[in-house]
């Protein structure tokens, strides 16, 4: 007899299409949604917003066992059911569901990402949240670290120019204006080099995770697949 619902696990770089993806899926099946991405910036904004120097491990070790960090799905819309708001996120009782995804914590999160003490923390949070199961969960080290033995896990990518060109649509869609693609290009292959070469649970797919390539593929196109795919798996245990 299983112990728990099951798990999918969605890992890739940045920019692969990972939260919609991840949000869809979860709709459709009924599963609840866990942004382990946005725990990584919660505990950024903590530090930059306490002023601490990032590179201080222990500093940042020592005020993080201290702090309380977070999670609630959003509410789903029920005028717009597919259109579902990203996960809430508290810090220590101050909400700041949109001030970890500022220019600011983007570009200073892979460091934190990177600290051992940070990442034991937050995976041991994480398993938590995923006792019972019946969770999507998203990241870069769900499959091979987080959930080894999710039912079902994908490797979502896409080349970075078209990552870039979504980051880019994203940015006007969030009113910011228009960035350069080249600029992006570069943001995008500098944080995907961080996460693949740190040493502890660096970004690399899981043996048994399903690559998937999105280059090209529309979103209801990606999420159908994976549907498919746990329907399949699930049905078969
Ligand atoms: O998915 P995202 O862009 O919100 O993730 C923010 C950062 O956190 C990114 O640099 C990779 C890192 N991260 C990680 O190392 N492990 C995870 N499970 C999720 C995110």
């Amino acid at each position: 007899l299983r112990q728990r619902h099951p798990i999918v696990a969605l890992d890739g770089p940045a920019g692969a299409g990972k939260s919609t993806v991840t949000r869809r899926v979860a709709a459709a099946l009924g599963l609840l949604y866990l942004d382990t991405g946005a725990m990584y910036r919660a505990v950024t904004w903590l530090m930059l917003d306490q002023g601490l120097d990032l590179a201080d491990e222990p500093g940042v070790a020592e005020v993080l066992s201290q702090s309380e960090i977070r999670l609630e799905p959003g509410t789903l819309d029920p005028a717009a059911p597919w259109d579902l708001p990203p996960v809430r996120v508290w810090v220590n009782g101050q909400e700041v569901t949109a001030a970890i995804r500022t220019p600011e914590v983007t570009a200073r999160v892979s460091r934190i990402a990177a600290q051992a003490a940070v990442r034991s923390a937050l995976v041991q949070q994480q398993r938590r949240y995923g006792k019972t199961g019946g969770i999507v969960a998203e990241g870069r080290d769900i499959g091979t670290t987080v959930f080894p033995d999710a039912e079902v896990k994908i490797f979502l990518t896409a080349s970075i120019q078209e990552r870039a060109r979504r980051r880019q649509q994203d940015l006007i869609n969030q009113g910011q204006g228009t960035v350069d693609l080249g600029q992006l290009e570069a943001e995008i292959g500098e944080r995907d080099r961080q996460d693949s070469s740190r040493s502890v649970s660096p970004l690399i797919k899981a043996p048994d995770a399903l690559e998937l390539l999105t280059d090209g593929l529309t979103i209801e196109a990606v999420t159908d697949r994976i549907v498919a795919l746990y329907r399949d798996r699930v049905a078969d245990l």
